[in-house]
């Protein structure tokens, strides 16, 4: 087992009710600015909660958040908090929301220009941010237990991340029974990138660190297990919180301790967001298959081990065994109506991988996945593979 330092310093409030202890979380003299996305919240009971729980601090709102949070609209929320003096931030939505907020956290008391923040990954360090917490609206991207983020510019067509140990929140509410208003699509969406959030941090190499194993392969049945019971129309509260803490669980830094980890298909399927405006775990579908397909070598033995041990695919070689699980892999997204190539998103696919290729080279990506060899030609392959 590699070594590695742990800490991660949110407090996790989960269940039903839980967003009324808020309350007590947030100091009772801070200058709160509550920050949400598109609206769900106002029709779906949690922004109700949420004021009510906040009735004697002084709140102030910033709405209209969208998903890939955008930079532009970032920069606005930035200025209201700067003209309003606020100390401290409430993240209401899902894993967008609570990344801008991030953004805003790190951004708050910046001089500079604020993209410099992305383009630097400066600005993560303890202290340096405004104090934030969050209430989860939409299980997907462990946003809520982790301190990294992802933002979006559409004016370059860029979408970039940064993160570190200053920007954790300091508390998130789990509360499955938000999971009631979410479309069914975006709940597919969760379950993809949960899912692939463990495949990054899992597929590489076998490793000596047996319980990261073991408990990325029990989130991996655990979201196979539990993705038609949150797919159906019937809400069922158990599963909700199953779903929920999964996701939390598959990227709040646990599973990755001790062992390498991959993230290529992260960084191909954020380009294709930034090009086309794919959902994120859409992107993620499309890439890692090709992206195993194309690693084979490096990866069979980890590919095996999943296919037994999270499959219990146990005939045949090796080989067929790690083929059989990558075929498997695309079989459930498929199930969750999620499709696995690029061209079904778009028509103007052509151009992508030279896209990627240049992309990854302008900003000296030259060695990504779990052993810094996989090169901008490999992207370029691997993103042709994924049409
Ligand atoms: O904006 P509203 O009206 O709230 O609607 C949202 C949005 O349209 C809706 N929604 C959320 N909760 C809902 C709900 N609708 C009904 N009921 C609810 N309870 O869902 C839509 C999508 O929300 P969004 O926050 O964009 O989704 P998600 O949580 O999947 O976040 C995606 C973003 O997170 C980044 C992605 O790149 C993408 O920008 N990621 C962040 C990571 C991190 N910080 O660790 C890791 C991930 O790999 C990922 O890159
Ligand atoms: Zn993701």
């Amino acid at each position: 087992m590699l070594n590695f330092e742990l800490k991660n310093p949110t407090k996790i409030l989960f269940g039903k009710g839980e967003i009324a202890k808020i309350s007590k979380e947030v100091p009772q003299d801070a200058k709160v600015l509550m920050i949400y996305g598109g609206g769900s919240i106002k029709t779906n009971g949690v922004y109700h909660q949420v004021t009510d729980a906040l009735k004697k601090h002084d709140v102030k709102e910033f709405g209209g958040v969208p998903a890939n949070p955008e930079y532009e609209v970032l920069v606005n929320a930035l200025q209201f908090i700067k003209d309003n003096n606020i100390t401290y931030l409430l993240a209401v939505g899902g894993g967008s929301v609570i990344d801008g907020v991030k953004f805003l956290s790190a951004a708050a008391n910046y001089d500079g220009e604020p993209w410099e923040i992305l383009k630097r990954s400066v600005r993560t360090m303890e202290g340096e941010g405004m104090p934030f917490g969050t209430i989860l609206t939409l299980p997907a991207t462990g946003s809520e237990m982790n301190s990294g983020y992802v933002i979006s510019r559409r004016k370059t067509k860029e979408k970039l991340s940064s993160g570190g140990p200053g920007l954790f929140p300091q508390f998130s509410v789990l509360d499955p029974e938000v999971i009631q208003s979410i479309p069914k699509k975006q709940i597919a969406n969760g379950i993809a990138d949960a899912y692939t959030h463990v495949l990054e941090q899992y597929m590489t190499t076998p490793s000596s660190a047996d319980l990261q194993e073991r408990i990325a392969e029990s989130i991996l049945i655990s979201l196979q297990e539990t993705a038609p019971k949150v797919m159906s129309e019937n809400f069922d509260y158990n599963a909700a919180g199953n779903f929920m803490w999964c996701c939390t669980m598959a990227l709040n830094g646990l599973i990755q301790k001790g062992v390498i980890t991959d993230w290529a298909v992260h960084a191909m399927g954020h380009e294709l967001t930034a090009y086309y405006g794919i959902d994120h775990a859409r992107t993620l579908a499309v890439i890692a298959p090709s992206h195993y397909r194309y690693n084979f070598d490096t990866k069979k033995e980890k590919l095996a081990q999943y296919a037994e041990r999270v499959w219990k695919i146990t005939e045949g070689t090796l080989e067929e065994k790690a083929e059989a699980a990558i075929k498997k892999m695309e079989e459930f997204f498929q199930s969750l109506d999620i499709k696995t190539k690029l061209s079904e998103y778009t028509e103007d696919y052509q151009n992508t991988a030279e896209r990627v290729e240049k992309a990854f080279t302008e900003r000296n990506w030259l060695g990504l996945g779990e052993h810094k060899k996989l090169t901008p030609q490999d992207a370029y392959k691997i993103v042709e593979m994924s049409y």
